[in-house]
């Protein structure tokens, strides 16, 4: 299957390398081409420059671009997507006066997702996951992060990771497949069952459900919610040493509510990305300048909970990586619209659109070790595209906060629609 897009209005995000995340300066410059074309063959970008460059050849698919810019799809390097419940109680529990803490501690929150999703059967969760899959589609995003950590019990957090499986392997009701990939997060609270002994609950994820997720290759990443009244810096260090013993690389909730020093301490575990960091010292900058972690901010979940915004500007001067992504979960960020995300980080975090596209885009798919194949356009990397029509520039889909823009999505190489 061969697709050729020719006089495309403006095609962003070409880049020839990309093998690091972009820091400092190099945020501010998202390259593209006026008058370009594309083509696509077998699902990956074969070629692309400016017209001027252009050597006719056969294609099944010819598309005249001159009224539509073309993107790389958003990577959304976090997310919740498995759960069983919404939770609108609690948002208006929230409306009048409770905190999101105060709510989690009087047995809410994460466990109350945890109640409904041990409830509900596999079939019925997959069926779900997969039509909010095809939502996050339509809006733009073409690869994906999920996480556990709404089973808290070993056949329930199995089974929340084989769902994500399934919808990696099965992709939408149209077989149409994104790159997935999973994270353990076990440790996102202490399960009521184990109040009073949360050590045993510990060894339950250190001894049994570490070993059984690796066993069935379900999980690529291992995540702990470490914050106040959750899990301690040195729990986290338990459980991604743990994790590590079996190939699963740390990505972390840190820095939501309090500074606890967990910054410091997944950096020094190698952790691939530490995420939401609301709430930052000034060690805490310290220890991601000069390291290769990724600072993920989720500005959705901020908006939700009325939080801070995580100081991005900040982390670029200081050339540390920055990506963005959803955190699309029931209890935070009921959304995971990425063009929601853009216009949050343009209007509360102060980022211009190139420095936001470049965090929704290239560094998000280095979040998640996919810079190679995903993020830019680049010859050999897959072709999961945005097409926006009648549109003047980029700066549009931020600027039209609260919807989606995006016309078409391709997913290797097929359209979508
Ligand atoms: O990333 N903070 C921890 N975990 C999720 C929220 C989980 C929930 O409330 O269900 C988050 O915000
Ligand atoms: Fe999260």
């Amino acid at each position: 299957m061969s697709t050729l897009f020719t006089h495309i209005k403006e095609l962003y995000q070409t880049r020839t390398e990309t093998p690091m995340p972009l820091r400092g300066k190099a945020m501010d410059e998202l390259p593209s081409i006026k008058n370009a074309y594309l083509w696509v063959e077998d699902g990956l970008i074969k070629d692309y420059g400016p017209m001027t460059d252009f050597q006719p050849h056969a294609a099944e698919e010819v598309y005249d671009c001159s009224h539509q810019i073309i993107l790389p799809g958003y990577v959304d390097s976090h997310t919740h997507l498995v759960f069983a419940a919404t939770r609108e109680k609690e948002f208006e529990d929230r409306i009048h006066g409770l905190t999101y803490e105060e709510i989690a501690a009087r047995g809410g929150g994460i466990l109350n997702s945890a109640t409904a999703l041990r409830a509900m059967d596999e079939d019925e969760l997959f069926e779900q996951a997969q039509e909010r899959l095809e939502q996050l589609i339509a809006m733009g995003t073409t690869a994906l992060e999920i996480k556990s950590g709404y089973g808290l019990d070993t056949e329930s957090e199995l089974k929340m990771l084989r769902v994500a499986s399934r919808l990696r392997e099965k992709g939408t009701t149209k077989g149409h497949r994104i790159p997935i990939k999973t994270t353990f997060l076990g440790a996102h609270a202490i399960p009521k069952a184990f109040e009073t002994d949360r050590e045993a609950y510990l060894q339950q994820i250190i001894q049994e459900m570490i070993p059984a997720i690796a066993k069935d290759q379900l999980a690529d990443y291992i995540d702990v919610f470490c914050e106040k009244n959750y899990f301690s810096v040195t729990e986290m260090l338990r459980i991604l040493e743990a994790g590590s013993a079996y190939g699963m690389k740390a990505k972390v909730h840190v820095n939501q509510f309090n500074a606890i020093g967990a910054i410091e301490a997944a950096v020094k575990a190698g952790a691939v990305s530490v995420d939401h960091l609301e709430v930052m010292s000034e060690s805490d900058y310290h220890s991601l300048a000069g390291s290769n972690t990724i600072a993920t901010a989720l500005p959705s979940c901020s908006f939700f909970l009325g939080l801070d915004y995580a100081p991005v500007k900040q982390m670029m001067e200081r050339d540390i990586a920055v990506a963005l992504a959803s955190d699309f979960n029931p209890g935070s960020t009921p959304s995971g619209n990425l063009n929601f995300v853009f216009s949050l980080a343009c209007i509360k975090m102060g980022l211009t659109p190139q420095q936001a596209f470049n965090a929704l885009t290239i560094n998000a798919a280095h979040a998640l070790e996919m810079g190679a194949e995903l993020g830019s356009i680049s010859k050999g990397k897959r072709a999961n595209l945005l097409m926006l029509n009648q549109r003047e520039s980029l700066a549009a889909i931020p600027y039209h906060f609260g919807q989606s823009i995006i016309d078409r999505v391709m997913v290797d190489g097929v359209f979508t629609d």
